[in-house]
């Protein structure tokens, strides 16, 4: 199958407003000249990268504000991707919560589900239902997380989604018939966003990857079409060495790192 050539072609990239989606963003226009459509709730955010692409890299950029955890917005992605002719999409769009799980109450973990699960079976479903109609060249990738490979106390409900699009992204992507479509699965470590900012992460700062490392590696393995991109060398080997390893001893180390981290935040 033939590399992914991103020049000229629209590329969807969900949760473009901050941290790894906008870095994707920028890799995309600077080092690909692709054009972009921009998904996430925050308009101001979406709308100044907009500007910013468009007067630096003389590409094509349009936004759809929309909530990924609300049903009808997922339909309005879809179409608005379609009518562009897209070519990659890149589901990245994900929500976290670092503590407790029993003190998680049942609705923000249904808000977590919804948003990094429900919506990315949602437009998986409808993308490759279009890509194996229309036999068009395109390709999906799909942004999962290390935590999908191991336990990560303190973020059960967010490693079990991730564990979710790990194993849903590899399986689906032996079921394709086009040959000219493929399905990638981004699993990075620990990365310097937003979604990392809060006291609770604090201790777990020194681990975590700059995301315009992270995203670049992304787009190189993506455009390769790659079955798993794992970001930088030390999570290559990371991944290998945890595999020789007990689960529930991975387990055990894991939530000695995040409970420390947790209890120097309060
Ligand atoms: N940071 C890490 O350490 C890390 C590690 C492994 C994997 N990941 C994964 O990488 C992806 C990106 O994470 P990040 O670190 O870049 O997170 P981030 O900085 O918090 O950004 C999340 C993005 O998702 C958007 N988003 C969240 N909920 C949404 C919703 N309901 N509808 C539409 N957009 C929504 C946000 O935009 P709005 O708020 O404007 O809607 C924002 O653009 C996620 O899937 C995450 O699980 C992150």
């Amino acid at each position: 199958m033939s590399s992914l050539q991103f020049k000229d072609k629209w590329v969807l990239i969900t949760g473009a407003s901050a941290g790894l989606g906008k870095e994707l963003a920028i890799q995309l226009a600077r080092d690909y000249h692709a054009n972009l459509i921009l998904i996430a709730r925050r308009e101001g955010k979406l709308s100044e990268l907009q500007s910013f692409l468009i007067s630096q890299y003389d590409i094509h950029v349009k936004y759809l504000v929309a909530d990924l955890s609300v049903q009808e917005d997922l339909e309005k992605v879809y179409q608005f991707s379609i009518s562009n002719n897209v070519y990659g999409m890149i589901l990245n769009a994900g929500v976290t919560y670092f503590g407790e799980d029993c003190q998680l109450e049942f609705a923000q973990a249904k808000k977590i589900i919804e948003t990094n699960i429900n919506s990315v079976v949602y437009l998986t479903q409808k993308f490759v239902q279009y890509f194996e109609t229309k036999k068009q060249e395109g390709a999906l990738m799909l942004v999962s997380s290390m935590a999908a490979m191991f336990p990560a106390p303190y973020q059960s409900i967010y490693s079990g989604t991730k564990s979710f699009l790990f194993s849903y992204g590899h399986a689906l992507s032996h079921e394709l018939k086009n040959k000219q479509f493929s399905i990638s699965i981004f699993a990075p470590g620990g990365m310097q966003t937003e979604m990392t900012e809060g006291d609770s992460f604090g201790g777990l700062q020194k681990w975590l990857m700059p995301v315009n490392q992270a995203a670049k590696d992304a787009l190189a393995g993506f455009a390769k079409r790659k079955y798993t991109i794992l970001p930088g060398w030390q999570n290559r080997i990371g991944a290998k060495f945890m595999r020789l390893l007990p689960l529930k001893f991975l387990g055990n180390q894991m939530e000695k790192v995040y409970k420390k981290s947790l209890d120097n935040s309060k």
